[in-house]
């Protein structure tokens, strides 16, 4: 782990095995940190953000520092990618293609707010006090110490969302990577280092979540949390910040909806629909995993999904014509499998996949049910894994209505090339994200985040950075 600029392991001797989830092999092992390290780590980030060499750094130096680091993002991509495929189980070529690509391009993007962070001056009344004249400003100022919480499921990308803004703003950050894919985080301090970032800025702490993550969240000395997760455990850590009123930022689930209207093209719709749920294996907090479809053509385009789903190679994330890869965790694929079962058991009907595939790693058959009733639990719960499942409707306020009938509110995609229908939907879906004719298309400058119970907070974005920054007025008699 890092601490204070210096590789340590944990205080109490504790290890975590990280396994290949394409063959079950245990790849490393590496510090289960506890409360003991986490103090350590965040006590490090103190210093550096009150007395430390980078509580003096002008703007331009902090972006030079996250340019450098992109940079050498940019020289170790193929490393990069092959740490995320081996330890998380996606394709190489993807890794390539979108976590370390899209890594790139935020770290750099979020230089450039490093020297555009404004505030205002006002010209103020004050109605009590004719008499004075008055002059007033705002400043934003880093907010302090970040606790920047990271799942499995994009565990560089994700990472660099929580870095960027801290880093561009001035905070100083305590990182703590998901248990099942610490790798590429640590591989990252790596370059973290090699870039000239002072001791203490980025501190990386691995471990699990009751042991690391807890205390991390619950620390007083953190002045903001920046969690993606799950929903269940981002409502704990949102009770535990309010004790300290600790700033938070919550990036949570989703069950996010694919609508296809009846004017589009049912092909293009369909591969449009196939993507959304299997892109990253279904663990994605945006996949589409809720296929609407318009009556009469319905059978057409679920058959395609069905058909794409039932072609598609899966394989070791390093074999270049695997399209699908497995499951993060064991934990996950008996999860996956667990609701593949219960959408049998709604009686929802099966149309293809069902289950693991082989014995050895964690692989889940791409799997299409079609369902006729929006309170099953497949289509209210969130499943992380390539399950989708699809419905038919017979006009567009009927579907704006179920869009909505879930507990989240991530995104949702449209599919049509009817201006008019499309507007008029846009407006009636609570979400944070509405795609049309794409699905979990992600800009550096776009900002991302949910309605509902999939989280507060957006990230991406001149949006993200507030979340970095306090407001502090400033008044002045002159
Ligand atoms: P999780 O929410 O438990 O884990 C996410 C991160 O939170 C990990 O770094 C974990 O160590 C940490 N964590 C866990 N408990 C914590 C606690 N009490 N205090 C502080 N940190 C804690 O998610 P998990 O168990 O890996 O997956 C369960 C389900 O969550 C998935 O099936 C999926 O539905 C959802 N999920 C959603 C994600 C998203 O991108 N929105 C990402 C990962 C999971
Ligand atoms: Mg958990």
């Amino acid at each position: 782990m890092l601490i204070d600029g210096e590789w340590t392991e944990s205080r109490d001797g504790k290890w975590l095995e990280v396994v290949n989830p394409a063959n079950e092999q245990r790849i490393a092992e590496v510090p289960a940190g506890t409360a003991t390290d986490i103090d350590r780590a965040v006590k490090a980030a103190r210093r550096a953000f009150d007395t430390g060499p980078w509580s003096r750094m002008r703007p331009s130096e902090r972006q030079r520092l996250l340019l450098r680091l992109a940079d050498l993002i940019e020289e170790n991509a193929q490393t990069m990618a092959e740490i995320e495929s081996i330890d998380n189980g996606k394709s190489v070529q993807m890794a390539l293609a979108v976590d370390v690509a899209l890594t790139i391009d935020f770290l750099r993007y979020m230089a450039g707010w490093a020297t555009k962070i404004e505030g205002s001056t006002v010209d103020v009344s004050v109605p009590y006090a004719m008499q004075g004249e008055f002059f007033a400003y705002t400043r934003r100022e880093p907010v302090g110490v970040v606790a920047a919480i990271v799942p499995w499921n994009f565990p560089l990308l994700v990472a660099a969302w929580k870095l960027g803004p801290a880093l561009a703003t001035g905070c100083t950050v305590v990182l703590k990577p998901a248990e099942q894919t610490p790798l590429s985080a640590l591989f990252l301090g790596e370059l973290i280092l090699a870039a000239g970032f002072p001791q203490g800025v980025v501190n990386i702490v691995t471990g699990d979540g009751p042991n690391a993550g807890a205390p991390l969240t619950q620390h007083p000395m953190v002045h903001k949390i920046s969690f993606t997760g799950s929903t269940e455990v981002g409502k704990l850590i949102g009770k535990t910040a309010m004790e300290n009123m600790t700033r938070v930022t919550l990036e949570l689930g989703g069950k996010s909806p694919v609508v296809v209207l009846d004017d589009c093209d049912p092909a293009a719709a369909a591969a449009g629909a196939a993507n959304a749920i299997f892109f990253n294996h279904g663990q994605v907090c945006c996949a589409g995993s809720r296929l609407y479809v318009q009556r009469k053509m319905f059978d057409r385009v679920v058959a395609d999904v069905a058909q794409i789903a039932s072609s598609m190679p899966l394989g070791h994330g390093l074999d270049p014509n695997a399209q699908m890869g497995p499951l993060v965790s064991r934990e996950q694929m008996d999860r996956v499998c667990g609701y593949i079962d219960i959408g049998r058991s709604e009686g929802a009907q099966l149309v293809t996949g069902g289950g693991r595939a082989g014995e050895k790693g964690y692989f889940v058959k791409p799997t299409v049910f079609a369902g006729d009733r929006q309170d099953m639990r497949i289509v209210q719960e969130e499943i992380f894994g390539p399950v989708l499942v699809a419905m038919p409707y017979d006009d567009l306020d009927e579907v704006a209505g179920w869009v909505n009938d879930t507990p989240y509110g991530l995104g949702a995609s449209i599919w049509s090339n009817n201006l008019s229908r499309v507007q008029r939907l846009i407006p009636k879906i609570k979400a944070g994200t509405v795609w049309v004719n794409c699905h979990s298309m992600l800009d550096s400058s776009v900002p991302f985040g949910g309605f509902k119970q999939s989280g507060f907070g957006r990230e991406m974005g001149r949006a993200s950075l507030d979340a970095y920054l306090e407001s502090k007025s400033v008044f002045m008699a002159i």
